[in-house]
C-alpha cells in the first residue's frame, strides 16, 4: 500500500501541488469511484487508478536472471552470511528470489516483484523443469537412471517426483527435476551413492544462463516474461 500522491507523483501526472489539485477537482477515481484524498493509501496492483477516466499504469513488473555464485544464500536478510541480495543493484530493491540455491550452488537464479507468478514458478504443480549440472562420487547407472525416472523415496522417505539422470561420465551428471525441495539434489544423488561435490542450475524453464558472467545480473525481456507466464499458466492444476 502506498499514499495515493505519491503514486500519482510516481506515475507522472504531476507535482505534489498540482496532483492537489487535480484531486480536488475530482479527475481521480478508485475501482471507479471519485477520490480527493492525497494520503489515502492505495494499491495500485490490484486497484484500479484512473486519471480522467484512463487507467494509470502502477507499479511495472520485473524478474531478473541471477547468475550465482557460491558463498552466499538464498534469502532476504541473514545475520551470519552474505546473501544473494547483496548482488542485485538497489533499483531491484522490492524483488523476491524465486525458490532457493543452497550457499554453495551455483547458477540460474529469477527474482520477481510479481507474487502471483512467483508462486506459480515454484508450484510442483506447475512441473517446471529445472536442469542441474553436478559433480559428484561414483558414476551414474542405467539403474540410477531408471530410480529416478521412477520417483526416487529419499534416505528420510521423502517422495520424489519423477526426474531425469543422465550421467555425463565418470563423476559428472546432469539432472532435471520438477519440484524444489531442500536440498534436493544433492540429496536424491546422494539416496544412490553419489555425493555431491559441485552444483550449478543451468536453466529453469525455458530460461538458460546463456554467457551470463558469474555474478553477473540481467532483466528479463518482456517476451521472455510472457513465455514464463503462459508456461506455468498452462499446466494443469492454476
Ligand atoms: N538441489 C540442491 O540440492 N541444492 C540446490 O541448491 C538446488 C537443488
Amino acid at each position: 500500500m502506498e499514499r495515493l500522491d505519491k503514486f500519482l507523483c510516481d506515475s507522472g501526472v504531476g507535482t505534489r501541488s498540482q496532483v492537489k489539485l487535480i484531486l480536488k477537482a475530482g479527475r481521480v477515481t478508485l475501482n471507479g469511484a471519485s477520490v480527493k484524498d492525497p494520503s489515502m493509501k492505495v494499491d495500485p496492483d490490484t486497484q484500479e487508478i484512473a486519471l480522467d477516466g484512463e487507467r494509470l499504469g502502477g507499479r511495472q513488473r520485473i524478474v531478473v536472471m541471477l547468475h550465482k555464485p557460491a558463498g552466499y544464500v538464498t534469502a532476504t536478510e541473514d545475520a551470519r552470511d552474505k546473501t544473494v541480495m547483496e548482488l542485485l543493484p538497489k533499483k531491484y530493491g522490492d524483488v523476491k528470489p524465486v525458490g532457493r540455491l543452497d550457499k554453495e550452488t551455483e547458477g540460474l537464479l529469477l527474482f520477481t516483484n510479481d507474487g502471483d507468478l512467483l508462486h506459480r514458478l515454484i508450484s510442483p504443480k506447475k512441473r517446471v523443469p529445472k536442469v542441474y549440472y553436478a559433480r559428484h562420487e561414483g558414476e551414474g547407472t542405467p539403474e540410477d537412471t531408471e530410480a529416478f525416472e521412477k520417483g526416487l523415496t529419499l534416505r528420510d522417505g521423502t517422495q520424489c517426483l519423477p526426474a531425469i539422470l543422465e550421467p555425463l561420465g565418470p563423476g559428472e551428471s546432469r539432472i532435471t527435476v520438477y519440484e524444489g525441495k531442500y536440498h534436493q539434489v544433492r540429496r536424491m544423488m546422494a539416496s544412490r551413492g553419489m555425493t555431491v561435490t559441485y552444483l550449478r542450475r543451468e536453466s529453469e524453464g525455458p530460461l538458460s544462463l546463456g554467457n551470463l558472467p558469474k555474478g553477473a545480473v540481467r532483466e528479463l525481456t518482456d517476451q521472455e516474461i510472457g513465455i514464463l507466464t503462459e508456461l506455468t499458466g498452462a499446466f494443469a492444476g492454476k
